[in-house]
């Protein structure tokens, strides 16, 4: 099965699937039956779940219809053994209700954006394309960065790109940013936002990232509320496995990776509450065992071949 992934994976519209072989194998999809891969995307992570076994199924969700659309498209030729949702994986249970599943033998969730999105000039998730400052994986709903930064305090926006973009400077920019809407001048495209940024901290130099790169990280974070309810979209995954049913993760942000982590432990049975509570608050129950000690990361290989693969971090769990 490992040689069939090449080792850094297949591209396809210049996306490569994130450790696929690792998932696949934690998955342990050569098992055949349902799997749900909630962040279908291009699907790849889904083509290499069909291709392990020719008893293999995939539903595949995905909250953006472009992405889902190519992903259809893809994987056609699989028949019936692959359908797509458009949905928020949030919404599992509702998905897999409607499905007619109760049970299923393996659930994915590869978190964050596609290449697609981020290299898609007109999505405005990057500084290097001019376009509206949008950011909505899913475009039909839901309110854009240039909104939620025409909404938001200077407090609010200072803490959100402190806290979701790591950024030391947070300040600064939440500053600029309202003064620029008290001169009543709105943010409205990606360059708009990314010059101001460049005025507000200086342009950085060229050996470093661009001084933009970790608010907008910020932004998409917080548009997208991707760290909202992921605890709880794991226990209900948890409650969907049949036993030995496997859940593999793969998180892109320490953030989510410490989510995933210690949902994972609670899962577990782990208590995460501190130590001076007199009784567990958390509802740590023992239904899974984890399968990785550590999060397993990308060798060398894969992030010379897919620079974007350096801060992945794949957690799993086989249900007791
Ligand atoms: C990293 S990409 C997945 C790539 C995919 N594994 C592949 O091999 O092509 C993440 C995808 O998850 C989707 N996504 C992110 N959060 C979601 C959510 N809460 N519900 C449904 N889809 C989501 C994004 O729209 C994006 O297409």
């Amino acid at each position: 099965m490992t040689a069939a992934f090449g080792g850094q994976g297949l591209l396809h519209h210049g996306h490569r699937p994130v450790l696929l072989r690792e998932t696949i194998e934690l998955l342990a999809a050569e098992r055949g039956g349902l799997f749900v891969d909630c962040t279908v995307g291009l699907g790849g992570h889904s083509e290499a779940i069909l291709q392990a076994s020719s008893g293999a199924q995939v539903l595949g969700i995905d909250r953006d219809e472009e992405a889902l659309e190519l992903a259809r498209q893809r994987l056609a030729l699989y028949g019936s053994r692959f359908r797509a949702v458009h949905a928020d994986f949030r919404e599992l249970t509702r998905v897999l209700a409607t499905a007619k599943v109760r049970q299923v033998r393996g659930v994915l969730a590869d978190l964050g954006v596609s290449s697609l999105q981020l290299d898609s000039p007109q999505r405005g998730f990057s500084f290097r394309y001019e376009a509206p400052l949008d950011m909505r994986m899913d475009t039909s709903s839901g309110e854009t960065a240039a909104e939620l930064l025409g909404r938001l305090s200077e407090v609010e926006i200072a803490n959100l790109i402190f806290e979701y973009g790591e950024e030391p400077r947070s300040r600064r920019i939440a500053r600029a940013i309202v003064q620029q809407r008290q001169r009543g001048q709105q943010l409205a495209t990606t360059t708009d936002l990314a010059h101001l940024i460049e005025r507000a901290v200086g342009k950085g130099n060229k050996r470093r990232i661009h001084p933009a790169t970790r608010t907008f990280q910020a932004l998409r974070i917080a548009v997208n509320a991707e760290l909202e309810n992921l605890d709880r979209f794991l226990f209900e995954a948890v409650d969907h496995l049949e036993q030995a049913g496997r859940l593999a993760i793969i998180s892109f942000h320490s953030l989510e990776d410490r989510i995933v982590k210690r949902t994972l432990s609670r899962l577990s049975g782990k208590c995460q509450c501190p130590p001076r509570l007199p009784k567990c608050i958390c509802g740590a129950t023992k239904k899974v065992e984890i399968l990785t000690r550590r999060a397993i990361a990308p060798g060398e290989p894969e992030v010379a071949g897919n620079p974007r693969s350096r801060s992945a971090k794949l957690r799993g769990a086989s249900k007791i």
